[in-house]
């Protein structure tokens, strides 16, 4: 035994005034990304039914979102877009003039000081809801579809993005996308690859809110087995070789385990995804009086920067800002 006093660390967490240095995790509103969906249209606002709280903005009420977003201390967003035109190779995703495109250039000019990131991927905008093109035979087309990639991420850039964000899980996306940047002189623009995307469930409400449902099959053969951790460092080594600059862990709460031990692993910086699924969950539970809404989410959170998580993405952004804000 050593000759510590007995109750030293009792004592410690019974002086309510002490409980700060006593905490080793502190959840910060900078820690958090918020995630949003942009839509057609002028000054409408969608919400989604399985998300409550979350809408699809249009551009021009985009602007005015993202200003409030910036009050309550947030300084990052993720854009997403829905649109019901779609197309075999999802054509309107690399539009110079598409959604995304024209949004970001909105944003530029309306909303200062703001750090825009895009997803970079197809299957809101492919007829099949995959998220790479398909052949013939109904496969996924990996090397014809990173090239496309590459494509919808100089048109982001080119808008002003500050950083793209593939989430299609196709081989080699990151690679081909640096370097269609870097042959366009868009050597600043970063890129926050979602390196290890399971194939999970809990992204129904997502693919609700973006039509992104996939027509047949499922994405079981690009993204992750669930069952699988190795793969996932294997999928993060490969991203960092490849020039990302930021590599994401999704979703969040089902694999901790994963965020925990890639940043152990790596030293480039971690995001995290709370996703659609999880989101819902917290607020179905919520509606019915069973569990405390903001404490639930604090305690989510702050379990996913605990793991190791530098960013946070998450649709609770703007709601737990709000809490944080109005309880300090
Ligand atoms: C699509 C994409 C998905 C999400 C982000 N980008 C869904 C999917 O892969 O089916 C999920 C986000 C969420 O559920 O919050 N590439
Ligand atoms: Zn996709």
């Amino acid at each position: 035994m050593t000759n510590f006093p007995k109750n030293r660390l009792r004592r410690l967490r019974q002086i309510h005034e002490l409980n700060i240095i006593n905490t080793e995790t502190i959840l910060s509103i900078e820690d958090l990304i918020a995630p949003i969906f942009v839509r057609p249209g002028k000054n409408t606002s969608t919400p989604i039914k399985s998300m409550p709280g979350i809408y699809q903005f249009s551009i021009d009420s985009l602007c005015e979102e993202i200003e409030n977003l910036k009050t309550l201390g947030i300084k990052a967003i993720l854009l997403f877009g829905t649109l019901s035109e779609k197309d075999s190779t999802g054509s309107n995703a690399s539009n110079h003039n598409g959604l995304i495109q024209t949004a970001i250039r909105a944003i530029k000019q309306n909303v200062s000081d703001i750090a825009i990131i895009t997803d970079v991927c197809l299957c809101s905008y492919t007829t099949s809801g995959h998220c790479g093109i398909i052949d013939a035979k109904n496969f996924i087309n990996n090397d014809d579809t990173i090239k496309i990639l590459g494509e919808i991420a100089l048109s982001h850039a080119e808008a002003g993005a500050h950083v793209v964000a593939p989430s299609a899980m196709m081989d080699g996306q990151v690679g081909a996308i640096r370097s269609q940047l870097d042959d366009n002189n868009f050597h600043q623009t970063c890129i926050m690859s979602y390196s290890a995307k399971y194939a999970s469930s809990f992204y129904g409400p997502f693919r609700e809110a973006s039509s992104s449902t996939p027509q047949f099959g499922n994405r079981e053969s690009y993204q992750l087995n669930i069952a699988n951790k190795r793969e996932a460092f294997r999928e993060i080594d490969a991203d960092i070789k490849e020039g990302a600059d930021i590599v994401m862990v999704k979703p969040a709460l089902a694999f901790l385990d994963i965020i925990n031990k890639s940043h152990d692993l790596f030293n480039t910086p971690l995001a995290a995804f709370n996703v659609s699924g999880e989101y819902s969950m917290v607020h179905a539970a919520a509606q019915q009086g069973w569990i405390d809404k903001n404490k639930i989410i604090l305690e989510i959170l702050t379990s996913i920067k605990r793991s190791g998580a530098n960013l946070i993405i998450t649709w609770h952004a703007k709601e737990i800002a709000e809490f944080i804000q109005t309880n300090n």
